[in-house]
C-alpha cells in the first residue's frame, strides 16, 4: 500500500484539490478528516466494502457500530427509519455540532455500519473541511476516530499512528481540532433520551433544550445499556494511567513511583517547585473545555516521550467535567 498523500487547506485556495479527495472518498477510498472534536477516519458509509476496511486499519471489533456523518439534515433523515420531533429540535439547536443522535435505522445502511444493530448514530460535524467534504463526497460518512481501537484520539495529523497512516489514502490537515474530545452520543430511541457516552456537547447544553430528564448511559453500575464502544479500557495511551483522587497527593504516587525507576509524568492542576527524579510535570488548565482540548495531545505527547506512568490528578466531580471524568476512569483501566 502506497502512503497516504497530505492535503492542507492552504495549499488548496481554490478549493479544488478537495474535489478529488472527495471522489476517491465516495469510490471506496479511507481518508483522514479533520472535525471539530478529533480526526476521524472516513470512508463512503453506503460502501460496505469499504466500511469493513475502516475496522481492519483500526483492529476494532465488529461489533461496535460507526457513527455516519451528514453535511445536513435531509441526508440524515435518509438514513433513518423515523426523524421523531426530537430529532429535529436538536439538530435545530446543535448541528452542526459535537451531538451524534442514535435513531433507528433503514436499509440503505449496510449492516457493517451498525454492527448488524438495529439503529445508526447521526452526526454532522462542525468543521468546514469535514462539511466540505461530505458535500463533495455526496455520500454520508461512516467515520470513528482515527485512532487504533482503543488508544487516545488524534487531534492532530503528526498523532496519527502508523497503521492508520498507511490504509488510508489521503489525510486531511487542518491543524489542532477545537474540541479535542468526542462527540456526545445520544440515545433517542428511549424515553427519556439517554446519554450512551458523554462529550463535548454538555448534558447542561442538552438539558437547556430538551429539559432535565435526561438518562445517564455511562455511569458505573448504570442499568442503560451503553455504547459498545465505551465498554472496557479505551481512550488510553500506551502508558499505564494513575488516576488519583483530588483529596489523595498525586505528587507523591508519581515520586514513588518514579524513585522504583518508572519513568513518570504527572498532569496536575497545581504547579511543582523541583521535581525530582526522571518525572515530567504537566500543568493541566483548570476550566474544563481547556483541559479536554489538551488531554488527548498530552496523552499522545508523553507516550512518544517513552513514558511508563501517568499519573493524573482527579478533576472535580461537576457536570462540566463528565466527560473528561469518563475518558480518564476509562484510560486508566488496567
Ligand atoms: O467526535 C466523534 O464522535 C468522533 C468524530 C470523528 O466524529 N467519532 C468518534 O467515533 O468518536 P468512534 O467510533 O471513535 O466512537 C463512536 C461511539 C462508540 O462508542 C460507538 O460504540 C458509539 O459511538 N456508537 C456508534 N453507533 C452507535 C449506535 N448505533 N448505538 C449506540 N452507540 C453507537
Ligand atoms: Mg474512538
Amino acid at each position: 500500500m502506497s502512503p497516504a498523500r497530505i492535503w492542507r487547506e492552504h495549499e488548496d485556495s481554490d478549493g479544488t484539490r478537495i474535489l478529488e479527495v472527495a471522489k476517491c472518498l465516495r469510490d471506496g477510498g479511507l481518508v483522514v478528516f479533520p472535525t471539530e472534536t478529533v480526526y476521524g477516519l472516513g470512508a463512503n458509509a453506503l460502501d460496505a466494502a469499504a466500511v469493513a476496511s475502516i475496522f481492519r486499519a483500526k483492529g476494532r471489533p465488529p461489533h461496535n457500530p460507526l457513527i455516519v456523518h451528514v453535511a445536513d439534515v435531509q441526508s440524515a433523515r435518509e438514513l433513518a427509519a423515523v426523524w421523531p420531533n426530537v430529532a429535529q429540535v436538536l439538530a435545530e439547536a446543535f448541528w452542526p455540532g459535537p451531538l451524534s443522535m442514535v435513531l433507528a435505522r433503514n436499509d440503505r445502511v449496510p449492516d457493517v455500519v451498525t454492527a448488524g444493530g438495529p439503529t445508526v448514530a447521526l452526526r454532522c460535524p462542525n468543521h468546514r473541511t469535514a462539511l466540505d467534504l461530505i458535500r463533495h463526497a455526496g455520500v454520508p460518512v461512516a467515520a470513528p476516530s482515527a485512532n487504533p481501537s482503543g488508544y487516545v484520539s488524534p487531534t492532530r495529523v503528526e498523532f496519527l499512528a502508523e497503521p492508520i497512516e498507511q490504509a488510508a489514502d489521503w489525510i486531511l490537515d487542518a491543524g489542532p481540532c477545537h474540541g479535542g474530545i468526542e462527540s456526545t452520543v445520544l440515545d433517542l430511541t428511549v424515553d427519556p433520551p439517554s446519554i450512551l457516552r458523554p462529550g463535548l456537547l454538555s448534558r447542561e447544553d442538552l438539558a437547556r433544550v430538551l429539559g432535565p430528564a435526561i438518562a445517564v448511559g455511562t455511569g458505573t453500575g448504570s442499568a442503560v445499556p451503553r455504547s459498545p464502544g465505551v465498554l472496557g479500557r479505551h481512550y488510553a495511551p500506551s502508558a499505564q494511567v494513575v488516576l488519583v483522587p483530588a483529596h489523595a497527593d498525586a505528587f507523591s504516587v508519581t515520586r514513588d513511583l518514579a524513585a522504583n525507576g518508572h519513568r513518570c509524568a504527572l498532569l496536575t492542576f497545581g504547579s511543582v517547585a523541583g521535581p525530582s527524579y526522571d518525572m515530567i510535570v504537566v500543568t493541566m488548565p483548570r476550566d474544563a473545555r481547556a483541559y479536554g482540548r489538551e488531554l488527548y495531545r498530552a496523552l499522545a505527547d508523553l507516550d512518544r516521550r517513552g513514558v511508563r506512568y501517568i499519573v493524573v490528578e482527579e478533576p472535580p466531580d461537576t457536570v462540566e467535567w463528565e466527560a473528561v471524568r469518563d475518558r480518564l476512569q476509562r484510560a486508566a483501566l488496567g
